[in-house]
């Protein structure tokens, strides 16, 4: 698919189209109005372990996304991100990723680095809403920094990936930029997807960094575990921010959807097969972890 290119000097390439180039531009930038203008605007994040020739996806897979895998294999592929990224979730992201072939470690590695790649825009439709609603500026700053670590996550998930498959892997993601959120709204997405989410994620990363027999895996979890947790420290204090601010209705709306969140995740695990090498939470320890990482019954509705 032809689009121009932005490339970073971090290694290994992050493609933007131009349109999404604001993303790149420091903390200090400050613009609603392309946002509002084209809420539908579409923005497409791919990393790479090599470039290479890329198949035209969309006139293969017509609506679908997907991913040329190299120059003669394309899968066609959507799926939802919630509660599969090891960062914080891009609530309703389109995705193409995966082979149909992969092994299960290289399909989840994928997986991650495809919900890696789409908190890289999560992470920037945060720091444009933070700037919105007029929050402090180490917050902004936080936002900005988390950012980069999601595109270093994304690079360090796909070379995983690449490194147990024994070739070049890459993921693809395309996503729908949304309109900025009312500060109600960014609250009530905050709590689920800083809080809660991404907060079981850091406390999941930290799990497989302590404990996956791979010791490739555990020494790419460990400082992602550590930065992820940085992340969910990050939605701790943009709720504490938030909170004085909201409505009383709205604080009840918040603590609901936080329940809410929290009652899905336990669903998901309970149901959820992983591969055993990888050192995730299994089903039957998913209870007793929950409450152990503070998402248990009893536990104050707005922890983080
Ligand atoms: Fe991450
Ligand atoms: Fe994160």
């Amino acid at each position: 698919m032809a689009r121009p290119l932005v490339k970073l000097a971090l290694g290994l390439p992050l493609v933007v189209p131009v349109a999404a180039a604001p993303w790149l531009l420091g903390c200090g930038w400050r613009q609603g109005g392309a946002c509002h203008a084209m809420p539908r605007e579409t923005s497409v994040v791919e990393v790479a372990t090599t470039t290479g020739v890329q198949l035209d996806c969309a006139a293969l897979c017509g609506e679908d996304s997907c991913s040329a895998l190299d120059e003669t294999h394309v899968r066609c592929y959507r799926i939802e991100t919630q509660c599969q990224a090891v960062g914080r979730p891009k609530m309703g992201a389109t995705i193409a990723h995966l082979r149909a072939d992969a092994p299960p470690n290289v399909a989840w590695a994928l997986e991650a680095a495809v919900g890696e790649a789409s908190s890289v825009v999560a992470f920037d439709e945060l720091r444009r809403a933070l700037l919105h609603h007029g929050a402090p500026p180490a917050l902004c700053a936080a936002a900005h920094r988390a950012r980069l670590d999601e595109v270093n996550h994304a690079r360090a998930m796909t070379a995983l990936a690449a490194t147990w498959s024994g070739h070049s892997e890459r993921v693809f993601v395309e996503v729908e930029r949304a309109v900025l959120p009312t500060l109600e709204e960014l609250a009530w997405r905050n709590v689920v997807e800083g809080c809660v989410v991404e907060t079981f994620a850091a406390k999941e990363a930290a799990l497989q960094a302590k404990r996956a027999p791979d010791r490739t895996l555990r020494a790419v979890m460990a400082p992602l575990a550590a930065e992820e947790a940085d992340h969910a420290a990050l939605a701790a204090d943009i709720d504490a921010w938030l909170e004085p601010r909201l409505s009383h209705a709205a604080r009840r709306e918040k603590d609901a959807r936080r329940a809410q969140a929290i009652a899905t995740l336990r669903t998901e695990l309970a149901a959820r097969e992983v591969p055993p090498d990888l050192g995730l939470l299994l089903s039957d320890e998913a209870d007793a972890a929950l409450r152990a990482w503070g998402f248990g019954p009893d536990d104050a509705p707005t922890a983080g």
